[in-house]
């Protein structure tokens, strides 16, 4: 019986993913979007790789649930990479902490109890992670709270006029910390889990921040980077296959940035890098 790779979120990401990790297993794409869905495995079935779908809103439990339990029914799920998020331009505040803070926290808790032994979880957070934290009992909080209690946070109810950008940066900070939280569960089924953290990728979601409020900043955060480049899908592909493989079997719980090191040139404040100005 052929492995099974889990991918919850079928968009730019998600199926660079399963065409870099996907070979000889058996993958499962699931996504809220009906058409994208069927267009993805299409295309991977043209390819040649092994594919179903199945529709999944990754902020209802019970959805998330029923995916796990199909993933198992499949064969052992030995890999599952949860990509599927709303950016700050597509979605309002509570979209956005339904989406990318709880239905994450789903994704770990659901799919922590079908890993096989040796498996691999990998969630995609954002540099925005790296770029926010919170107080210590917030981000306790953040990796120990059940998913169905994340909403009631004293941090979010004293922010009831929270806006998406915010949103989106405390979600994905919080998915840093929740496979923190997770990773005792997967470890003791044999387990790992971590999270990938890209810079700017050139994806639709990309795109549409790029087009949007945004757009100026975030070339400029790219312009002044050590790369001076946008991210692939293949960059954050790579980096899955890492986690997935056998070179990472001592890492878990913890998050790998890939950002083409915007991260590294704000905090420093450094302007163009030297390499470009000669
Ligand atoms: N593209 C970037 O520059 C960038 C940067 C940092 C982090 N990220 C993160 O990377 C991840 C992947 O993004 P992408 O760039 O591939 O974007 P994308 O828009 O191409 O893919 C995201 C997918 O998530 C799906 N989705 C949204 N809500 C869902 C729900 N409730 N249930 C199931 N599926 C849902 C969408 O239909 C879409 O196919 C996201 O979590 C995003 O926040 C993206």
């Amino acid at each position: 019986m052929a492995d099974v790779l889990v991918i919850i979120g079928a968009g730019g990401m998600g199926e660079a993913i399963a065409r870099r990790t996907g070979s000889g297993h058996r993958v499962l794409l699931g996504d809220f979007n009906e058409d994208l869905l069927s267009d993805s495995a299409r295309r991977m079935q043209d390819s040649g790789f092994d594919v179903e779908t199945r529709e999944v809103d990754v902020s209802s439990r019970n959805s998330v649930r029923d995916r796990a339990r199909a993933a198992a029914d499949l064969g052992p799920v030995k890999r599952v990479a949860h990509t599927a998020g709303l950016s700050p331009v597509q979605a309002p505040p509570p979209a956005i902490l339904r989406v990318n803070l709880v239905g994450v926290a789903y994704s770990l808790e659901e799919f922590g109890q079908v890993v096989a032994p040796g498996g691999s979880g990998v969630v995609i957070s954002s540099m925005g992670g790296a770029l926010n934290d919170f107080d210590g009992r917030t981000e306790q909080a953040l990796r120990t709270l059940p998913a169905d209690e994340l909403l009631s946070i004293p941090y979010l109810q004293e922010r009831p006029d929270i806006e998406s950008r915010a949103a989106y940066g405390f979600s994905k900070r919080a998915n840093q910390l929740r496979v923190q939280g997770a990773a005792g569960a997967w470890g003791a089924r044999g387990a790992r889990v971590n999270t990938v953290s890209p810079g700017i990728i050139s994806t639709p979601m990309g795109q549409q921040e790029l087009a949007g409020t945004s757009g100026d900043s975030m070339r400029s955060m790219i312009e002044n980077s050590a790369t001076g480049r946008i991210g692939t899908t293949n960059d954050i592909a790579d980096a899955v296959a890492f986690l997935f493989g056998p070179e990472s079997t001592f890492v878990t719980g913890t998050d790998l940035l890939v950002d083409g090191g915007v991260v590294a040139s704000i905090r420093t404040g450094t302007a163009v890098s030297a390499r470009r100005t000669g």
